[in-house]
């Protein structure tokens, strides 16, 4: 049955699972707000034990789109939810509205890049639903138009997004440059606050270009440190990766400190937790921590050392829970009735 044939007859209905990614090289600025086109490139891993999960439907006869996330209706998360699905209709060339049910296994809202996973899972299961049929990249595309770092959870292991040159952002795509099986290392997210972070990544990234005297310093520095995360991953030097992911963490922070008023994502545990991985690596344990717009750190380790990394990082005053995960792979379509249950 092909789903385009009859617009009443069919609900269409289909279901995804997408893991965050945490950027070791940080996207923060935005080129083009209207198409969300990054000022820089970036580079992440994505994880594997963290998930949402999303059921669309399209059902005729609602008047507006509804979503359910996390088990209760959550108008706030409408506009962007419909802003995205807007995407996939038009390319269906269709206006029925959905019913989107979506569950995080993790915080949203506090850095932990639910919306990475969430719009990955959102745009997949569009696709499917309306039998689009997108490609990967087109699909990383879409991701990126409905939130900039859901370009890269599209796909699994070590992924770079490019800034793009073109204006209609075609060519800002994510990509996978690793596998998870080439180098799987470790992450220990420490969880410093349950509460959803003041102000958002978007809203923080257009403030910073507004007014932090080292935009343009951000922007003239990131090639340098993307081609350094890409030789460090080539040749799965830790210690190297190490240095220039905590660097470009560090340099995003201080870029955002600098807008005015200055944004300070991070409270007192989480610099503790800075203190503690930086501790643990001049002793050699191979560990680096990185920090998005919130105050959960996020310790990176070789598999042998999570363990004690997750350890160490539990005896930390103010550390709420240390969730431990691997790299995970690609966003995937799954059952709807298990996407639902969960
Ligand atoms: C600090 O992707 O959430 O996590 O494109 O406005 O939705 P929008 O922003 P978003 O920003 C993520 C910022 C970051 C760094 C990163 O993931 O690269």
């Amino acid at each position: 049955m092909n789903p385009k044939s009859d617009d009443s007859a069919l609900t269409r209905v289909a279901a995804a699972q997408a893991q965050p990614n945490i950027a070791l090289i940080k996207y923060w600025g935005k080129r083009d707000v209207a198409l969300n086109l990054p000022v820089v490139g970036s580079l992440s891993i994505t994880l594997d034990r963290l998930w949402t999960r999303t059921e669309v439907r399209f059902e005729t006869g609602l008047d507006a789109d509804r979503i359910t996330l996390n088990g209760r209706e959550d108008p706030k998360q409408l506009r962007r939810a419909t802003a995205c699905l807007d995407l996939l209709r038009s390319r269906a060339g269709l206006s029925t509205r959905a019913r989107i049910t979506s569950t995080n296994n993790f915080p949203t809202g506090a850095g932990l890049a639910s919306s990475a996973s969430g719009f990955a899972a959102l745009v997949l299961a569009g696709d499917a639903a309306l039998g689009l049929e997108l490609s990967t990249a087109e699909l990383s595309v879409l991701a990126r138009r409905c939130s900039g770092s859901a370009a890269r959870s599209i796909f699994g292991g070590y992924v770079e997004w490019a800034r793009g040159e073109r204006p209609d952002g075609e060519d800002s795509v994510a990509r996978p440059i690793l596998e998870t099986d080439a180098w799987p290392l470790s992450v220990a997210v420490a969880i410093t606050s349950m509460a959803e972070k003041a102000i958002g990544s978007t809203e923080g990234m257009n403030r910073t270009a507004e007014t932090s005297p080292f935009q343009q310093a951000w922007i003239d520095t990131q090639e340098a440190d993307l081609a350094e995360a890409r030789a460090a991953i080539v040749a799965r030097d830790f210690e190297r990766l190490a240095v220039i992911s905590e660097y470009s963490c560090l340099k995003m922070h201080a870029l955002a400190l600098a807008a005015k008023p200055g944004l300070l994502y991070w409270n007192a545990a989480t610099v503790a937790c800075m203190h503690r991985v930086r501790q643990l690596r001049a002793q050699g344990v191979p560990v680096f921590f990185t920090i998005d717009a919130g105050p959960q750190l996020k310790a990176v380790c070789e598999p042998a050392a999570a363990a004690a990394v997750a350890a160490a990082l539990r005896e930390v005053p103010g550390v709420l829970n240390v969730v431990e995960t691997g790299l995970g792979g690609d966003a995937k379509l799954m059952d709807v009735a298990e996407a639902v249950a969960a």
